[in-house]
């Protein structure tokens, strides 16, 4: 078995938030490795993410601490991107480009009030719209719209463009990026996370180790069973569209009820996206597409005009409550946490990263980040009075659902 000289931060997971960790990590002046098991980074749920920047749009009165995470790193965003952009001298596709909800009926615009008085509380701008206001905005809705919110500081992100440029920045920072390798195991001993072990069999040290594995990173091998998080996987189903005749038809993101439509301003459009409780299965679906298709046809009925370029099924990181999982583990030491992001990894990217950073360097953590701690019950694979057998039953029943949508 082959040793090499420790890193001080190993990061397992190279998707948006690992890379973004890392980056900012070196930033910091620390000497980061990336551990990516696809031949590059971000080839899953990141690369099917739709990209919304949207707290206020996504936010339930049941969840008030993730709508107070989802806002914290919807504010870093501008200034998050813009680093990144200068950094790296590439796009990543960030649109101030304000988001409505939109209903069909009587029964949609009814679900749209009460969202509406929710929505007027948080203090956030949202405005009531009549069909004839939202269509001035957005000309090629359907006349058959009903109701419509105006939700203006809800944006969007271009995920691939956003790891592409993570990718650049982590690298040029002199951060390492290994792709193609695959964790075995978390090398744990005396209650202490001393690195990795590869399938290959070679060994990696570090001062500290960073799971960012996704909805993976509760099967990682290696820990007692206190010391796993409990995930459970939840797939979503997407198509990638394109307007042959180029940007325009569309510029907000429009939420239906359920799903969305997210322009990436230059004539593709990302509709997404069904939230399916089916294991790690990532098939695509005729019923889940056809919904999708049928949806924003019938609110935008010149999508039926655009071209499929893509269908793509991505796994979503869920929680049992909902929340992100992010910081030092409360078993191990040397060990931290960033998953669990469901349907909120690429708003929650900045945010994250600020709290790892925070705890590896024993700085005063974001406000609110306490709201995200591995240490709250609801994250522990293990029930509190079981041994192992009931760790896994508990982490198996969590996986199987049933499901929680976001
Ligand atoms: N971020 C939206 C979704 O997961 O579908």
């Amino acid at each position: 078995m082959s040793e090499t000289s420790p890193h001080d931060v190993l990061i397992v997971g190279g998707g948006v938030i690992g890379l973004a960790v890392g980056w900012r990590l070196r930033q910091r002046g620390l000497s980061v490795c990336v551990l990516e098991r696809d031949a590059a980074p971000a080839r899953q749920t990141s690369r099917v993410a739709a990209g919304m920047i949207a707290p206020v749009s996504e936010a339930s009165p049941t969840e008030p601490a993730l709508l107070t995470l989802g806002l914290a790193s919807a504010d870093m965003y501008p200034a998050f991107t813009g680093e990144l952009e200068s950094e790296t001298g590439l796009s990543v596709g960030f649109r101030r480009c304000g988001s409505l909800f939109l209903a069909r009926d009587g029964d949609e615009a009814a679900v749209l009030d009460r969202d509406l008085a929710f929505r007027e509380r948080l203090g956030r701008p949202v405005t009531r719209l009549l069909p004839s206001e939202a269509r001035r905005l957005e000309p090629a809705l359907a006349p058959t719209l009903r109701l419509a919110l105006d939700i203006p500081d809800d944006h969007a992100v271009d995920p691939r463009a956003l790891t592409v440029a993570l990718t650049r920045a982590f690298t040029r920072a002199g951060g390492e990026l290994r792709t193609a390798v695959e964790v075995a195991a978390l090398s744990v001993s005396h209650e202490t996370v001393h690195g990795v072990r590869l399938d290959t069999g070679e060994s990696l040290a570090a001062g500290q180790v960073v799971v960012a594995a996704g909805p993976w990173s509760g099967q990682i091998a290696g820990l007692p069973p206190t010391a796993r998080v409990a995930l459970r996987p939840v797939k979503g189903q997407i198509v990638t569209l394109s307007d042959p005749a180029g940007p325009g038809l569309i510029d907000r993101v429009l939420r239906m009820q359920p799903g969305y439509l997210v322009p990436r301003g230059d004539g593709r459009y990302i509709l997404g996206a069904s939230v399916e409780e089916r294991g790690f299965d990532t098939s695509i679906t005729a019923g889940a597409i056809f919904a999708l298709l049928s949806d924003a046809i019938e609110l935008v009925p010149g999508a039926a005009e655009w071209r499929i370029d893509e269908l793509n099924a991505g796994i979503r990181p869920g929680t049992a409550d909902n929340l992100p999982i992010i910081g030092p583990s409360p078993v191990l030491d040397r060990l931290l946490w960033a998953t669990g992001h469901h349907r909120h990894g690429v708003l929650l990217t900045p945010l994250t990263a600020a709290i790892v950073v925070a705890a590896i360097l024993g700085e005063t953590p974001p406000e609110g980040a306490e709201a995200a701690t591995p240490g709250r019950a609801s994250v522990s694979a293990a029930a509190p009075a079981g041994g192992a057998a009931e760790a896994a039953e508990t982490a198996a029943a969590l996986a199987a659902g049933p499901g929680v949508e976001g």
